[in-house]
C-alpha cells in the first residue's frame, strides 16, 4: 500500500457503508498523506445495502472530511456507490437522486493533477555511466523533473562540479532536448567525476547530507530497534544506513506523537538515520524519486521500511574525516603483526572470558601485542550508562565494535568477551571491523552454564531478581556461520586455545 502510494497522484479509498470509517481507513488516509498524495476520493460502497440512505452517506462524509482536515490534501471528494450494481461508478445512478456529483470515472477523468514543481528546474539521478569505447561517455538515467536541452549548464551533486550538455540521446537517436519521465543518455562537454548515485541538476537545489530525520512506515515482521543497520535505497543510491534513534511514533488514529523504544510492523515513526557518505535528497513533495527511500534488511533482503526524508541534520555537514600521516599498516608493521579481532560470543558463564584470557597469555608469549575487552569490565567504565534491554545491548555491542576497530587500527590484536546475543548486532560488528573480524562461538549449553553458575546470577535470574537475563528471560540467537565453534564441555582450555591458534594460522595470520 505504501509503496503503491509513493507512485500515485490520486487515492481512491473504499469504505463499506455499513461499517463506515475504520482504523484501516484512518491508516490508509494517513499513509496517502504521508506519501505525498494530494487528492483523495472516498468511495462509500454497498449503498444498496442501506437503501441508498443519504443521511448515512452524509455522516460518513462528515467524519472523513474531519479526518482529512489534519492533512494538506488539495482535494477531498466523497461519493456514494454500489460496485456490484454499478451505481455512480461509470455513470450517475438513478438510485441516488439526492447525489448531484460526478461518477467515479467522470471524476477521475477530470481531476486536475498539477505538476507544481520543477517547471523550469531539471533533475536526474544517475543510474549508470555508459562507456562503450574511449571516445564516448554517456550518463544514463531517467529524468525525474523538468527539461534539459543541449547547451544547458548543469551541476553534478553532491560534489558540485558543473559542465554543459554536449549531446542528448533518447534510445539511439540524438535529440535537442528531453523531459521528465524519459530515459536518456547525456554527454557532457567536460570529463567531470560522475558515478551511480550522483544527481544532475539545473536550476534546482536539492540538499546533501549523511545524517537526516525521516518518517518511516515499518513493514518488517521483526521490530525496529534503534542502533541497527540496513541498506538504504534512495534514488539510484544504495548504501549502508543505521537508524540512530527513534524520536517518536505516530498514533494512526489521531496523529499524536508517542514515545517508543521499538517500532512494530505497520507503525509509523520519525527516526534519525546516518549514512557513511552524503546522498542527494529533497523533500518528498518536491521530488518523489529522491525524496523517498526504502530500508532493506541486510540478511533477508526484504524491505524493512519505506520512508520519506524530512530534513537533513546540520551536524552532518560540519564533521570531516581527518587523514593521518601514520596509518594502520605502519602501526601494524611496527608491531610485527597483522591485527584482527577475535569476537567471543556465548551465554554468560560459557567460558568466553576464560578462553580469551588464556589465548591472550599465549599470544603475548609469542611476542604479540594484544588487548582484551571484557563485558563485565567495559560495563564498569565506557559503558557504565548501559543496562541489559535490547536497545542498550545494541549500543553496548556497537561501541565495542568501534573500539575494537580503533584498536586494530592501532595495530593491536583484540579479543572481546561479550554475550552479544543478537545475530544482527554481531553482523554489524563484522561490518564495522571488516574482514579481520573472526567470530568464536563458545557453545556451552544453558544447562551447563546454569550448573556452573560461577557468579550466582542464574540462580538470581530464576528467582526473578535479574530482569532480561540472557538464556532465562532474554533471547540468545546462536550464530549461524561462526568462524570457530568451541565446545567447552568437550575440550579443555588449552585444547581450545590450540584450536583457535590452528584456525588463525590456517587462515593466513602470521603468528
Ligand atoms: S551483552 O549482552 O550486552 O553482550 P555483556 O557481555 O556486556 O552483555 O555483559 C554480560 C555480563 O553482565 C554477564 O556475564 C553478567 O555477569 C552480567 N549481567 C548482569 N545482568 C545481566 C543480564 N540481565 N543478562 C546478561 N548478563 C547480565
Amino acid at each position: 500500500m505504501a509503496v503503491g502510494a509513493a507512485f500515485a497522484d490520486v487515492a481512491v479509498i473504499l469504505v463499506d457503508v455499513s461499517n463506515g470509517i475504520q482504523v484501516q481507513t484512518r491508516r490508509h488516509t494517513r499513509i496517502c498523506a504521508f506519501m505525498g498524495i494530494k487528492h483523495v476520493i472516498l468511495v462509500v460502497n454497498k449503498m444498496d445495502l442501506v437503501d441508498y440512505d443519504k443521511h448515512i452517506f452524509a455522516e460518513i462524509t462528515r467524519e472523513f472530511k474531519m479526518l482529512c482536515s489534519e492533512f494538506d490534501f488539495i482535494s477531498v471528494y466523497t461519493l456514494p456507490a454500489s460496485a456490484t450494481v454499478g451505481d455512480n461508478i461509470t455513470t450517475a445512478s438513478s438510485n441516488t437522486p439526492w447525489y448531484t456529483g460526478s461518477s467515479l470515472l467522470e471524476y477521475l477523468e477530470t481531476i486536475q493533477i498539477a505538476d507544481m514543481h520543477g517547471q523550469d528546474g531539471f533533475l536526474m539521478p544517475v543510474q549508470r555511466i555508459c562507456r562503450p569505447d574511449r571516445n564516448f561517455r554517456g550518463i544514463q538515467g531517467e529524468i525525474a523533473l523538468g527539461k534539459i536541452a543541449v547547451g544547458d549548464e548543469i551541476v553534478i551533486l553532491p560534489a558540485g562540479e558543473s559542465s554543459r550538455v554536449a549531446q542528448i540521446l533518447v534510445t539511439d537517436s540524438k535529440q535537442s532536448s528531453a523531459a521528465a519521465g524519459q530515459p536518456v543518455t547525456i554527454c557532457l562537454e567536460d570529463e567531470v567525476d560522475v558515478s551511480r548515485g550522483c544527481v544532475l541538476a539545473k536550476n534546482y537545489q536539492p540538499e546533501t547530507a549523511n545524517l537526516f530525520s525521516a518518517t518511516i512506515i515499518w513493514t518488517d515482521n521483526d521490530k525496529l530497534v534503534a542502533g541497527r543497520s540496513y541498506q538504504l535505497k534512495c534514488g539510484t543510491s544504495l548504501l549502508p544506513a543505521k537508524i540512530l534513534k527513534v524520536k517518536y511514533k505516530i498514533d494512526i488514529n489521531d496523529g499524536k506523537h508517542l514515545e517508543a523504544e521499538f517500532i512494530h510492523k505497520n507503525e509509523i515513526a520519525v527516526v534519525d538515520i546516518i549514512l557513511p557518505s552524503k546522498i542527494v535528497f529533497d523533500v518528498f513533495s518536491h521530488c518523489k524519486s529522491i525524496g523517498g527511500f526504502i530500508l532493506i534488511d541486510r540478511i533477508t533482503h526484504m524491505t524493512s521500511a519505506c520512508g520519506i526524508i524530512e530534513h537533513g541534520l546540520r551536524r552532518s555537514s560540519n564533521v570531516f574525516w581527518q587523514e593521518t600521516e601514520i596509518n594502520r599498516e605502519f602501526r601494524s608493521s611496527q608491531k610485527g603483526q597483522t591485527p584482527f579481532t577475535l569476537w567471543f560470543t556465548g551465554l554468560s558463564g560459557s567460558g568466553k572470558s576464560t578462553l580469551a584470557n588464556a589465548l591472550e597469555v599465549r599470544l603475548v608469549s609469542m611476542n604479540k601485542h594484544t588487548m582484551i575487552l571484557d563485558g563485565d569490565n567495559v560495563r564498569q567504565g565506557l559503558n557504565n550508562d548501559l543496562g541489559f534491554t535490547e536497545t542498550e545491548r545494541v549500543e553496548n555491542i556497537r561501541r565495542i565494535a568501534e573500539v575494537s576497530k580503533l584498536m586494530n587500527d592501532a595495530g593491536l590484536i583484540v579479543l572481546t568477551a561479550f554475550i552479544s546475543p543478537y545475530r544482527q548486532d554481531r553482523d554489524n560488528s563484522r561490518t564495522i571491523i571488516g574482514q579481520d573480524y573472526i567470530e568464536v562461538y563458545v557453545s556451552t549449553s544453558l544447562e551447563e552454564c546454569e550448573k556452573r553458575d560461577v557468579k550466582g546470577l542464574y540462580r538470581k535470574a530464576r528467582n526473578n531478581e535479574i530482569p532480561n537475563f540472557t538464556g532465562i528471560s532474554s533471547a540468545y540467537e546462536e550464530p549461524k556461520n561462526p568462524d570457530i565453534v568451541i565446545d567447552t564441555e568437550q575440550f579443555s582450555v588449552e585444547q581450545s586455545v590450540d584450536m583457535i591458534l590452528t584456525y588463525l594460522q590456517q587462515s593466513g595470520y602470521n603468528l
